[in-house]
């Protein structure tokens, strides 16, 4: 029997390229700092069985009508916001992502950012750097205290959760808000719901742990940062597109919030004239809240056996539409 053809659209881990390259035809888009470029994507699907996405490659339905044969999108990522899933499931396509295995390493992310913008790091890092640093400064770099401030999480999935068991370690009392309210949850992780807006009103540090939709995008903008502390800190790790990051950079400049730590942005990788880059007041980082080492690797392995089991007649362990399962291709 022919080997399936898949496209690959960035080297992944070797051990994912491994496993793929026994058992399908496999194509891969090369260059490591960019994505395929749209009309290359939309020329290499014409004859493929199964692709393996990136949070970079849109699929939608263009991409989904010039791929008659597609049968499996699995994509590397926990979130699957650049896929348009209800026309993958229109086409009989089914969609698969990431989940659990970067939970860790991303609350962990979480937290490094919290303390960092807490406590200034990257500030002080430039400073010493620069050569500015005179003497021990009573008044030097003073931030904000993470021990026994109050944590609001905006979304409890399981980097919520997880960011809630790191912040417990650090005595935080926490808030937190979700659209479905986890009262199992509550007692083990020693939380309160609250409200969206008492949790902005009353946290500390507000992060963000919810997905990328229609509700969600600018859940924070302007009305939402006014309702912040003057002392509060913003982190974001889940999608740019929550935070109306205009209305952020205003925010910090005019210290309606203390100051702000952000993985993710509206327009990756951010415009270089951005605002928020003229401000001391935010760390930037770019997308890297799960890059770790094992985690990356567990996320390239899991993507390729979502993409072989459907690829070989198996359910695939993590399906996004798992009602395409039950169809098959129309
Ligand atoms: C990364 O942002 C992911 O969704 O896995
Ligand atoms: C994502 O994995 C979440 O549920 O938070």
């Amino acid at each position: 029997m022919a080997r399936p053809k898949i496209y690959v659209c960035r080297p992944l881990p070797e051990k994912a390229l491994a496993l793929l390259r026994g058992r399908t035809e496999m194509r891969l888009w090369e260059q490591n700092e960019i994505p395929p470029p749209r009309e290359v994507l939309l020329r290499e699907v014409a004859d493929i069985d199964g692709l393996l996405s990136l949070l970079t490659d849109r699929v939608d339905g263009e991409l989904l009508d010039r791929a008659p044969r597609l049968r499996v999108v699995s994509n590397y990522a926990v979130g699957f916001d650049n896929i348009d899933v209800p026309a993958a499931t229109q086409h009989g396509v089914v969609v698969t992502n990431t989940p659990g295995v970067l939970t860790e390493t991303v609350a962990d992310f979480a937290m490094t950012l919290i303390l960092a913008t807490a406590r200034r790091v990257v500030e002080a890092d430039k400073y010493t750097r620069a050569n500015l640093w005179r003497s021990w400064e009573p008044m030097l770099f003073l931030g904000q205290d993470v021990h026994g401030a109050t944590l609001g999480l905006i979304g409890l999935g399981r980097i919520g959760s997880a960011v809630a068991r790191r912040a417990r370690g650090f005595n935080m009392r926490i808030l937190y808000h979700d659209v479905i309210r986890r009262e199992d949850l509550e007692g083990e992780l020693g939380i309160e719901y609250r409200p969206f807006e008492e949790v902005l009103r009353e946290a500390d540090f507000v992060s963000v742990h919810v997905p990328l939709m229609p509700e969600t995008r600018h859940l924070i903008g302007r009305e939402q940062l006014k309702m912040m502390k003057r002392t509060a800190v913003l982190v974001n790790t889940a999608r740019g597109p929550i935070v109306d990051t205009l209305a952020l950079a205003e925010a910090l400049r005019e210290g309606w919030i203390w100051a702000a730590g952000l993985d993710v942005f509206e327009k990756e990788p951010i415009e270089p004239d951005h605002p928020l880059l003229a401000l001391d007041n935010v760390i930037v980082v770019p997308h890297i809240a799960s890059a770790s080492i094992e985690t990356r690797t567990k996320m390239a392995v899991m993507a390729a056996e979502n993409l072989l089991a459907v690829l070989e007649g198996r359910r695939p362990p993590n399906p996004v539409n798992p009602e395409v399962l039950a169809g098959g291709r129309p």
